[in-house]
């Protein structure tokens, strides 16, 4: 078992906001930076105090001091990125989605069970305080039985990079679907999924996609179903990755106002001659989440002041690299800790390639309005 590790982080605009982060981490001896933008590189290494640069991503792949890559790089490129690092013997993690082809995803899968090493697709909705607090009602068994589910995406990319305009709605759903699919505890089996409204249609040209909103149905194996629903573009609504868990006892909920408190709804039973139950509902307030995590990587996770929600991936201040509800730092723990003590991550290949996959394939029943897709076993 390897002591401590040496990652090269790629792709350093939201991916810088992880640099810092690893070069605190007690087990990351090394963090090497690479972007095709030098200047943007050179910024973030100076920085940190790096020095070492590579040329190209094939010279990160051929150093054997390198023991993983953490691509953060546009998602047009994750596929091809993932399925070389796994290739050069690299374990990998990936920003979402995992990729946008089924046969990407299929490849990715292959790799890791040829070459043993890791894969974990980066989902930061899966490490949130407002996930945390419902993993542990779901621990305590809290909700009864879980009856039902819906996820939430809703974010306006007008004026984001080339490569988003005009993308399906449901290719990059990986947010709205990986909480409640955790909580379900169960593989997405198919999906019925419609596109809804109409956009305009320069935006319609890159994907032939006419679609700003698509909602879909999911079945899990149990027998469980979700409702997720994504928006990207000329919709008003505000920004929000939301999702709600509806028990037979208790019901979390946070789908509204991503600064407002998650609530947590109390069924209480009618009393004696009455009809129907009535109900509770209280605000929760979060905890922040951060003792099971290194010391030296706390301040990224601890909550308020560090989340701009109308910039949802940029942080500012001292905690330089937080965001995302408190994610990131558990999101770097769990890919070195999972290569450290040589298991898998929890999202590993086979839950970021059922998640994608049903995104994949809900736009695609969404254009044959509805119809029934199955999710292919990774
Ligand atoms: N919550 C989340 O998990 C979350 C949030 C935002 C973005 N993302 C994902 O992260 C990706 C990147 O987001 P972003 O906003 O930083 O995108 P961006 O397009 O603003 O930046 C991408 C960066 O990658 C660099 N790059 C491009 N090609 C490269 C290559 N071949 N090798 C190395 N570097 C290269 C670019 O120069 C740039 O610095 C998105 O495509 C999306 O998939 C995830």
């Amino acid at each position: 078992m390897k002591k401590k590790l040496t990652v090269a982080l790629v792709g350093l605009s939201f991916g810088g906001f992880f640099s810092e982060i690893y070069k605190l981490h007690p087990d990351v001896e090394r963090v090497v930076l690479f972007d095709t933008d030098k200047k943007r590189e050179e910024n973030l290494c100076k920085r940190l105090g790096i020095e070492e640069h590579y040329d190209t991503y094939e010279d990160i792949l051929s150093d054997p001091d390198i023991d993983a890559v953490h691509l953060v790089t546009p998602f047009t490129m994750h596929e091809k990125q993932t399925i070389a690092a796994l290739e050069a013997g690299k374990h990998c993690a990936c920003t979402v989605p995992m990729g946008l082809t089924l046969e990407g995803l299929k490849k990715i899968c292959e790799l890791t069970e040829k070459t043993g090493k890791n894969y974990m697709m980066m989902e930061t909705t899966l490490y949130t305080y407002q996930y945390f607090y419902a993993q542990q009602m779901k621990e305590k068994e809290e909700f009864g039985k879980i009856q039902f589910l819906r996820g939430c995406h809703y974010q306006d990319m007008t004026k984001w990079p080339d490569y988003w305009i005009g993308l399906p709605p449901m290719y990059y759903s990986t947010h709205a679907m990986s909480p409640i699919t955790m909580m379900a505890g169960s593989r997405i089996k198919s999906v019925n999924c419609f596109g809804s409204g109409t956009l305009n249609p320069e935006y319609q040209k890159q994907y032939k996609n006419p679609y700003p909103v698509e909602t879909a149905v999911l079945t899990y194996e149990n027998g469980l179903k979700a409702e997720v629903t994504r928006s990207l573009f000329e919709t008003a609504r505000e920004y929000i990755e939301g999702f709600h868990v509806y028990g037979s006892k208790k019901t979390f909920e946070f789908g509204d106002l991503d600064s407002a408190k998650p609530t947590v709804t109390s069924l209480i039973p009618p009393i004696e001659g009455n009809r129907g139950g009535t109900s509770e509902t209280v605000e929760i307030e979060l905890p922040g989440y951060a003792e099971n995590l290194p010391e030296s990587i706390q301040k990224y996770a601890i909550q308020g002041g560090d989340f701009d929600p109308l910039n949802p991936h940029k942080s500012w201040g001292e905690n330089w690299g937080a965001g995302h509800h408190g994610s990131h730092p558990h999101l770097v723990h769990e890919f070195v800790r999972s290569i450290i003590e040589e298991r898998k991550p929890l999202i590993d290949e086979k839950f970021g390639a059922n998640i994608t996959a049903t995104g994949i394939l809900a736009h695609e029943s969404a254009m044959q309005d509805g119809k029934k897709m199955e999710i292919p076993l990774f």
